[in-house]
């Protein structure tokens, strides 16, 4: 292919990334932000996969760069996750035109559409703790012609530079705390766009910052690979049957003896007894769940499911990449797939062992409790690890090393919108 092809395909694949990106949106119910659209048709993203087919550098998907054994610990990230999140950015700060910009996780891609929103008044700063990354994305920016993008190499878990304020933090790695050097690099009403995983459920939230706290604005679904450095947290599956893993969280033990098996036990089912129609968001659904079972008798863990074990009927996961669950005393519970009734659905869980129906039904009075309160969504409070427990707003608590996590959901008042 002429150098000249190769452009033009490269332009023709890259609108039509774009095309499927505001559409997903679309689906999703948001707005693909015109700036974001404009900054994704105009930087090539072949230029930060080198060595990869110029299709697969426009499939919707990350771009895998780096392994430790089985886990990725590099990628070029997804294509919609990436405008998810500046989405929430510039919807926070109303735009991204002049911001002074951290991102935390390099490979240049998102650095050079950021140098796109933030124009010359702006500036954008990458920080990555592996130096064959922070490598590759100079090599990659400077050949994609963005030489005004400082790269700095470090753990971005400690301040990059002793008083250095940033409007906008945006994390491209999943964290499990928030560093309070996040919050102090930033500025005043400054905004921390994070993947941050609670309850062994990641969301990117954008948090602004209002003195010592961090109150979030927006959420989205998502995944990333872990934070390494000092922050690092492990994440450990285990197997209860072929195909079938519960994602635990660090520290998170669960007896072995109780998984062989569990899933050979009859199952028991129980219904929340509504009736939704088609395209009713459940995306606080599991967040709900996490934060009301968690503190139930048991353990709160994720399950996670293969194409194959669904297709066998080993497990019928509400989703297979992340179901809220349940393991107490070898009964295990789970949220289910839903039940269509004429063109509207149900929400289940599915139980097995010796209290399975009592453990199913519980699950589903949960479900049933948020629909009855409106389907609320969350609202994320991050507090430092020193504060009173007087001074935590309403909701779920989560403590993690640096911070407070609050989880309030909100219920609707009847009859608002
Ligand atoms: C998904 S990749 C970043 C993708 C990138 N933003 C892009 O434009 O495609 C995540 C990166 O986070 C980096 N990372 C993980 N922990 C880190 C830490 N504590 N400090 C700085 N970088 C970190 C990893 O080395 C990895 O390269």
């Amino acid at each position: 292919m002429s150098v000249g092809t190769m452009s033009s395909e490269s332009e023709r694949l890259r609108n039509a990334m774009v095309d499927r990106l505001a559409a997903d949106h679309a689906a999703k119910g948001l707005t693909l932000r015109p700036e974001v659209e404009g900054a994704l048709r105009t930087v090539p993203r072949e230029l930060y996969t080198p060595g990869v087919p110029l299709n697969e550098a426009y499939e919707n998907a990350a771009v895998l760069k780096k392994w430790r054994g089985e886990e990725a610990i590099s990628s070029v990230s997804a294509p919609f996750l990436i405008a998810e999140m500046l989405g929430q950015a510039a919807d926070a700060l109303g735009g991204l035109a002049g911001r002074h910009v951290l991102e935390i996780g390099s490979g240049g891609y998102n650095a050079s559409l950021l140098r796109e929103l933030v124009g010359s008044s702006g500036s954008v700063t990458t920080i990555d703790i592996d130096p064959q990354v922070t490598g590759r994305a100079v090599a990659c920016l400077a050949t994609a012609g963005y030489d005004d993008v400082t790269v700095v190499c470090a753990d971005a878990e400690h301040p990059i530079a002793p008083g250095r304020r940033y409007d906008l933090i945006i994390v491209t790695a999943g964290a499990w705390d928030i560093p309070p050097a996040w919050r102090d690099q930033l500025t005043d009403d400054g905004v921390l766009v994070v993947p941050l995983r609670m309850f062994g459920i990641t969301k990117s939230y954008a948090l602004r910052r209002r003195g010592d706290r961090l109150v979030s604005e927006s959420h989205r679904q998502c995944g990333f690979v872990s934070v390494q450095g000092d922050g690092a947290h492990e994440v450990r599956y285990v197997d209860i049957a072929e195909g079938v893993h519960l994602r635990l969280d660090e520290g998170q033990q669960v007896d072995p003896t109780v998984l062989d098996g569990l899933l050979a036990q009859p199952r028991e089912e129980a219904w929340a007894g509504v009736s939704l129609p088609p395209r009713t968001a459940l995306i606080d659904l599991n967040l709900w769940l996490a934060s009301r079972l968690t503190h139930e008798a048991g353990e709160f863990v994720v399950l996670t499911a293969q194409e194959t074990a669904i297709e066998a009927g080993v497990v019928a996961p509400s989703w297979q990449f992340g179901t809220p669950a349940t393991l107490h005393d070898g009964t295990f519970a789970y949220r289910s797939a839903l039940r269509w009734t004429d063109r509207r659905f149900d929400l289940g869980a599915y139980a097995h062992g010796p209290e399975a129906a009592a453990a199913a039904g519980r699950m589903v009075e949960h479900m049933r409790a948020w629909v009855d309160a409106g389907s609320p969504a969350p609202v994320l409070h991050v507090l430092p690890s020193h504060t009173p427990d007087g001074d935590l707003p309403d909701g779920a608590v989560l403590d993690k090393r640096h911070s407070r996590l609050v989880l309030a959901f909100t219920p609707h008042e009847k009859g608002t919108p």
